[in-house]
């Protein structure tokens, strides 16, 4: 794909080779996140943040990404804030505030609600997570998670070991994930979940297409048992009719340090795109893992603002001109 002022709508727009060159863009992009240099390469731009659900992350790290090369952050959230509850249609919104930004993310609670609002834009727009559907950035920031940690270990994508546990029929992080790796080879992906939260089936089909070996099931130790990576979920409660629904299901996947050990390859790595429900009845990575140092939880949110200043800087075309309006670092923030 050409990154140049492209909408991020969906994982299926990504062919190989531009996952190759974004994560080139990241990895380049690396010690800027980190604070050992800095530049302004987008000094004057605007990102238009717009988060019509709830979120810490994604939203945050978005902000701190467009701020970290330079430009400024406007933000909205929630729609009771917004025009939307007005009655205003998606498509207006995005003409109007396409006006005001150089590029926007957004989320929303309805599927296809991001595509809807790139119709009416003037400027790129990257989804932020449109319902149950997709979330592009998080697969991408997953995926370049999962070839960081593989590399310390001499291995690839391909032949990648992975278990998906949880909410697998709402979660999006899931479902761009499981997209995204279609383009690799001689995956094994174990499924684990209750049956009523099972990975919809047209992503099953995509896998097994993909030549990958594909394991449904809902035993949790079984499904941690030789795999490279374990990305556990939360019960998605927002998308259930009621809590008490989501309660069925609360709590069945419980990971912690002596299952772990117990079931995992040493060099397993956890995951989860966050947040982990922390609530006693949920409690799906339990606080007891935190030391380990295969919980990959944290590096993975960190990769975030990597993943995502490569996205900006190469939908805005300013990756050659990163070194160019380097600037020195005055502070003193880390610890
Ligand atoms: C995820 C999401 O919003 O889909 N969070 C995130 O963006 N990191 C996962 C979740 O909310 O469970």
């Amino acid at each position: 794909m050409d990154f140049r002022s492209a909408h991020i709508l969906s994982i299926e727009q990504f062919e190989r080779d531009s996952i190759d060159r974004l994560f080139e863009t990241a990895d380049f992009l690396a010690p800027y996140a980190r604070r050992q240099k800095r530049t302004k390469v987008l000094e004057g731009a605007i990102l238009g943040n717009m988060f019509f659900e709830p979120s810490t992350r994604t939203r945050v790290s978005f902000g701190a990404a467009f701020n970290l090369l330079g430009g400024f952050v406007r933000e909205t959230t929630g729609i009771d804030s917004s025009s939307l509850k007005k009655g205003e249609s998606l498509y207006d919104t995005a003409r109007v505030l396409s006006g005001y930004s150089d590029i926007i993310c957004m989320r929303h609670p309805q599927a296809h609600s991001v595509a809807e609002f790139a119709e009416g834009s003037r400027v790129p727009v990257i989804n932020g997570g449109d319902g149950p559907n997709e979330h592009p950035t998080q697969a991408l920031l997953d995926l370049y998670t999962i070839r960081s940690e593989l590399a310390a270990h001499d291995r690839t994508i391909d032949g990648l070991r992975i278990a998906m546990i949880g909410d697998l029929k709402h979660g999006r992080t899931v479902h761009s994930l499981s997209k995204l790796l279609c383009l690799y080879k001689n995956i094994t992906v174990k499924l684990v979940s209750p049956e009523a939260l099972a990975l919809p089936n047209y992503l099953i089909d995509s896998l097994v297409n993909a030549g990958h070996r594909v394991e449904v099931s809902n035993d949790l130790e079984n499904g941690l048992k030789g795999v490279d990576i374990v990305y556990s979920t939360r019960i998605q409660e927002e998308r259930f009719s009621s809590s008490e629904e989501a309660n069925l299901y609360r709590g069945q996947f419980r990971l912690n340090e002596t299952i772990f050990t117990a079931n995992c390859e040493p060099n397993t790595v956890i995951m989860h795109p966050l947040p982990r429900d922390s609530r006693s009845d949920a409690n799906e990575l339990d606080n007891d893992l935190n030391p380990n140092p295969r919980l990959a939880i944290f590096r993975q949110a960190d990769n975030g603002v990597i993943v995502r200043m490569a996205l900006f800087a190469s939908i805005l075309d300013v990756v050659h001109l990163v070194e160019k309006y380097e600037a020195p670092i005055h502070w003193a923030s880390r610890r």
